[in-house]
């Protein structure tokens, strides 16, 4: 642990839809916001309740580091109290996201998805939470490549003398699980390479390669892969820290005025665009979608929480939920036809296989036709 610094862990978890997958119901919010009042008063600094789709989302801000077992733990308890609420009211999926049946030192492997930061809080430390449903953590890639390497996105790569150097990416590989890091400028065609398939590679953390500070720590769960089969829930979470040498908020929320397409929407088997919404919008309703994604903004004060903020609420990005309405439209057209609906190693962990089997025994080999 780094003296003097304090640590923003993001937990989030699916506890139950209200009603289908589409939101969650103000009873469980509640119940987490007691349960914090009630058992994190020793353990944090401070904490949020925020909600996106049919996720829980838990900001909270503590002097312990990342991967601390005693405010996993008590994330963990947080999302088993209000299971019991989700079952008396038979919340859909109640209790979804834990895997496991008791806790074992970390959240991580368990379900619910994880994104911290340990630093030093700055003389002023605007920080942003993004948190997305019916995607996965491959959604971030494009945002984060945009906010950290991209010229066009964000001015301050050219204009500022301590961003101009560029930034340390770290890259997850999800299938192999080991990890590679990239130095941007030099290295973006390579890092490339695997960020375009975001299906597999994800970007876990940016770091500033001129100031000992962190910028970007994301969530990289992807319960398929845990699981080995389709539970779907890895909607995920990111921290952005920004400006005085970082991107800018608004260079951090620039990315998403291009609604991309990303992986998820119904039955987590569809191509669909990522749609930037306030708070109140954040319920994905047609074709359970499309993918929703909050922006969050905290200004942190030795710790205390200032926010949230909801970016995302802001006129400005009108524009880019019209478009997000057009290409669902679009994209809505196509039905189960790829590239609308995801391609096959994708569904590979989905309820297709099952129904795919059962028709095994109808194909028969085609003779080759010899010239
Ligand atoms: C996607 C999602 C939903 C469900 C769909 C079917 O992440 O949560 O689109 O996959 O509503 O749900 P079940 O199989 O529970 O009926
Ligand atoms: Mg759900
Ligand atoms: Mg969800």
């Amino acid at each position: 642990m780094v003296a003097g610094s304090i640590t923003l862990s993001v937990i989030k978890a699916d506890i139950g839809g209200y009603v289908g997958h589409c939101s969650v119901h103000s009873a469980l919010v509640a119940r987490a916001r007691q349960f914090l009042a009630e058992h994190g008063a020793d353990l944090l600094t401070d904490w949020s309740v925020l909600t996106v789709g049919d996720d829980l989302v838990l900001v909270m801000t503590h002097r312990n580091g990342e991967d601390n077992p005693s405010i996993h733990q008590l994330a963990w308890d947080l999302f088993v109290a209000c299971t019991e609420v989700a079952c008396s009211l038979k919340l859909y999926g109640a209790g979804q996201d834990l895997l496991a049946d008791a806790f074992s030192g970390n959240i991580k492997g368990l379900g619910p998805g994880v994104a911290e930061m340990e630093f030093v809080e700055r003389l002023s430390e605007p920080v942003v939470i993004l948190a997305a449903d019916k995607t996965d953590p491959g959604a971030w890639n494009l945002p984060l490549y945009k906010m950290f390497a991209d010229p066009f996105n964000t001015a301050g790569l050219v204009i500022d003398g301590k961003m101009h150097k560029g930034f340390r990416f770290e890259v997850h590989d999800l299938v192999a699980n080991c990890r590679v890091f990239f130095d941007c400028p030099e290295e973006l065609y390579d890092m490339l390479v695997f960020i375009g398939a975001s299906s597999r590679y994800c970007i876990k953390s940016v770091h500033s390669r001129t100031l000992p500070e962190p910028g970007a720590s994301s969530s990289t769960q992807k319960l398929n892969l845990m699981a080995g089969r389709y539970i779907g829930k890895d909607d995920p979470v990111c921290i952005v820290r920004c400006q005085n040498g970082l991107p800018a908020v608004g260079e951090v929320l620039e990315p998403f005025a291009t609604p991309h397409l990303v992986a998820g929407w119904m039955r987590g088997s569809h191509s669909g665009p990522l749609m930037p919404v306030g708070f109140c919008d954040a319920t994905p309703t047609r074709f359970d979608g499309p993918p929703r994604v909050i922006a969050a903004g905290y200004q942190l004060a030795g710790g205390r929480l200032g926010g949230p903020h909801d970016f995302f609420a802001d006129k400005s990005f009108d524009r880019a939920r019209q478009r997000a309405l057009e290409v669902a439209d679009y994209m809505r057209q196509m039905g189960p036809f790829e590239p609308h609906r995801l391609p096959l190693d994708a569904m590979e962990y989905t309820t297709l296989p099952d129904v795919a089997k059962r028709l095994k025994d109808r194909f028969e080999p085609i003779r080759q036709t010899r010239w």
